[in-house]
């Protein structure tokens, strides 16, 4: 083990992305290869958005705008609030560490849920704060009293990603506005939205929707899912004046790529795209949910564009054997070891995922 890197960082496992498609092209040596693994969205961004950055209009021997001026300004015309309430970040990951920087000190307490996006903990972590992931009733669902009670009077920073990974499962209205109503005034509440535009249950409400119940609120987005942009790395953050003033005490510079700025800014306001993929997403959904729990499999009700189904067995022998057959999946860390997660697809990438998983599970050897 390294003895030059802070020990604090060395408790540290770096984040397991899902395994990227020509990796496993390349070790396999097929071409057929269909990725679930990392939540995109497979229909891919406004082509209005790709249209933008083909050109050779972008002077990209120039730095980006520093402070995102037009994509700050198309987001805040989008949202209904000024400007000054939004920061750009490079992938709202970049936020998150930032918030963890910007709003906690060494010992101060952090709370996030468990299972759940593990970079609220690496966040954690890296500042030597201390944290408490809270489990999820069975695994799976927010309890809001759960959370309150966990509240400290060290705790500075919650996190709550809703719709949640990996589970899709989200806070309800009521329970959201009593959670928001009921922390203590120092928390800062993060709610990480990054799967907002796939929820339709009746009872979810955006939390931008929810900004008069508390001050120290704070909203993340990012272009990275239904805008169909992971590769150009572009979040951002909603919250008070305050809020986005500090934040950009301690933002880099030109943390957000001209490419980004602009392909998000054109994404944005390209509406029919983005409802166009999002409803055969939330569609195919449906008919996945479906297919599992035919296939008599337990399916966690989502809110967002994956799945996460229990396979009864080891998920990651699951999640290997697929592999084989050319589908990447994710396979989950504990508690949720019998579940892989599965990102909804294309129609074809959802069938051949289907009869891949049909053929592993009558594997007697996985
Ligand atoms: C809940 C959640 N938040 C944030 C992110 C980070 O997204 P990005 O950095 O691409 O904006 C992800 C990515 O998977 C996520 O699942």
């Amino acid at each position: 083990m390294s003895d030059l890197a802070a020990p604090h960082i060395l408790a540290l496992t770096a984040y397991e992305p899902g395994k990227p498609e020509d990796e496993l092209k390349r070790e396999l040596g097929i071409d057929d290869v269909v990725k679930l693994a990392s939540n995109e969205n497979p229909y891919g961004p406004s082509p209005k958005a790709i249209e933008a950055v083909s050109g050779d209009a972008l002077e990209l021997h120039r730095y980006p705008d520093p402070r995102g001026h037009d994509l700050r300004h198309a987001l805040a015309a989008h949202h209904g609030v000024p400007a000054e309430q939004l920061c750009i970040g490079n992938g709202s990951n970049e936020l998150i560490d930032l918030i963890c920087r910007v709003f906690a000190t060494r010992g101060e307490h952090v709370l996030f849920g468990h299972p759940s996006f593990p970079c609220y903990r690496i966040g954690s972590v890296a500042q030597e704060l201390s944290f408490t992931a809270v489990a999820l009733r069975d695994h799976l669902h927010w309890n809001v009293d759960d959370l309150l009670g966990a509240v400290t009077p060290e705790t500075k920073l919650l996190f709550v990603s809703s719709p949640n990974n990996p589970t899709g499962s989200y806070i309800a209205r009521d329970e959201l506005v009593r959670l928001l109503r009921s922390l203590p005034e120092r928390v800062l509440a993060v709610i990480d939205e990054a799967y907002v535009e796939y929820a339709d249950a009746v009872d979810f409400v955006p939390a931008t929707e929810l900004r008069d119940t508390r001050d120290r609120l704070a909203v993340l987005r990012t272009f990275s899912k239904a805008y169909g942009l992971a590769g150009l790395r572009v979040g951002y953050v909603l919250g008070t004046s305050e809020l986005i003033t500090d934040l950009n005490r301690l933002r880099a510079p030109f943390n957000v790529s001209t490419p980004g700025q602009v392909a998000a800014k054109v994404a944005l306001s390209d509406d029919a795209h983005l409802r166009a993929s999002v409803e055969a997403t939330i569609r195919d959904r449906g008919k996945l949910t479906e297919a599992l729990e035919a296939a008599g499999l337990q399916v966690a009700p989502s809110q967002a564009n994956f799945v996460l189904v229990n396979v009864q067995r080891p998920g990651r022998a699951v999640y290997e054997a697929l592999l084989q057959k050319g589908v990447i999946v994710r396979a989950m860390p504990e508690p949720l070891e019998s579940w892989i997660r599965v990102t909804v697809g294309k129609p074809e990438e959802i069938e051949r995922f289907l009869h891949s998983l049909d053929r592993v599970l009558r594997d007697s050897r996985v």
